[in-house]
């Protein structure tokens, strides 16, 4: 006889499962002490992504300039299902997962082979990952999906073993966030959880056209600005301070000394802020900045390089016509 309990549990969506930190990562007042108090002033870009960030964020992806997450997902589209007949995996694992948008691509593609596997999105915010979470299990009645709850910056050492193949996914470039040092370790961080014959399917965002770059973070509408002013937002709030939004100007520019793009908010006026959760006060000037982001870009020789490094082999290379992007399988 059919448990009642057991259906009504079966029509619930999915438990997140808490994924511990491997190690002590700072918290925005860490940050914010370490990067606020003096110059350079910096602060991580992790921190734009509260509620209205992450709206916002969505809003830039949406912009003609904002080329990256149309031509990934274009990659996608096209080569999920090669994608899916090389690494036939029995889990998907998605680190970063947001709201698993561009990864139905490689779903669908499962679907158009019979291919059968499970998903374990892995995401930092609790109501996205349940969320999409349960609209999965909907729309794809045989993906077990197994949110997992956690922030990779806090380590992926605990990430839960699988005794089965998987394909490790990293969209959207995030990779270039990271400084190149940083970028080493953390790709060691998902080798290190990886088994032999594992996958690891990379997006990375190409060095290209000044122009087109600096559009790119500095779209007609608005959006990025928006964006990146929102940050003082999440400061106020969390530090409780008194940053002026309307003295401070979004700048964005690509260095091609360091192959990236940096992000920074600039003071247009003598502003002082009080930061009363930390018990400080700081003193801008016109002209100081604070650098929000650095983002990346690779040449398809660096990306080769990053992955080779750390003992994976590229199995396969998506770039479009206008190598604006990669998309990168890779073994372990
Ligand atoms: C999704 C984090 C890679 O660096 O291009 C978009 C974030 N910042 N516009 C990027 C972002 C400004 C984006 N990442």
């Amino acid at each position: 006889m059919l448990n009642p309990r057991l259906e009504t549990e079966i029509a619930r969506p999915p438990a997140c499962i808490p994924v511990s930190p491997a190690k002590v990562v700072p918290d925005i007042i860490d940050d914010a002490r370490e990067g606020l108090l003096f110059p350079p002033r910096s602060l991580p870009p992790k921190y734009f992504y509260d509620e209205k960030g992450s709206q916002l964020f969505t809003k830039i992806c949406e912009t003609d300039e904002y080329y990256p997450t149309r031509t990934e997902d274009g990659l996608l589209a096209r080569n999920a299902g090669n994608i899916i007949a090389i690494s036939r995996p029995a889990q998907i694992i998605e680190l970063g997962s947001g709201n698993s948008g561009k990864t139905r691509r490689l779903f669908n593609a499962c679907e158009q082979i019979d291919h059968t596997c499970s998903y374990a999105p892995f995401d930092v915010c609790a109501p996205m990952l349940e969320d999409t979470a349960g609209q999965l299990q909907t729309e794809y009645e045989w993906l077990k999906v197994t949110p997992l709850l956690g922030d990779y910056h806090a380590g992926l050492d605990h990430l839960p073993g699988f005794n089965e193949r998987r394909l490790f996914v990293f969209l959207g470039s995030t990779i270039g966030n990271f400084k190149p040092a940083e970028a080493r370790a953390f790709i060691r961080e998902i080798t290190d959880a990886m088994a032999p014959g594992d996958y690891l399917l990379l997006g990375i965002d190409r060095v290209k056209d000044v122009q087109v770059l600096n559009d790119a973070y500095n779209d007609s509408g608005g959006m990025t600005a928006a964006f990146n002013l929102n940050l003082l937002n999440v400061l106020n709030r969390e530090l409780d301070a008194d940053f002026d939004l309307s003295h401070f100007n979004h700048h964005a520019s690509y260095q091609s000394r360091h192959s990236r793009v940096e992000m920074k908010l600039v003071c247009d006026t003598l502003h002082e802020i009080q930061l009363k959760k930390i018990d400080e006060v700081i003193e801008l000037y016109p002209g100081d900045e604070i650098l929000t982001e650095l983002s990346h870009k690779f040449t398809y020789g660096q990306a080769e390089e990053l992955l080779s490094d750390c003992g994976l082999d590229i199995v396969s290379h998506y770039e479009p016509e206008n190598r604006y992007f990669s998309v990168i399988l890779a073994r372990f």
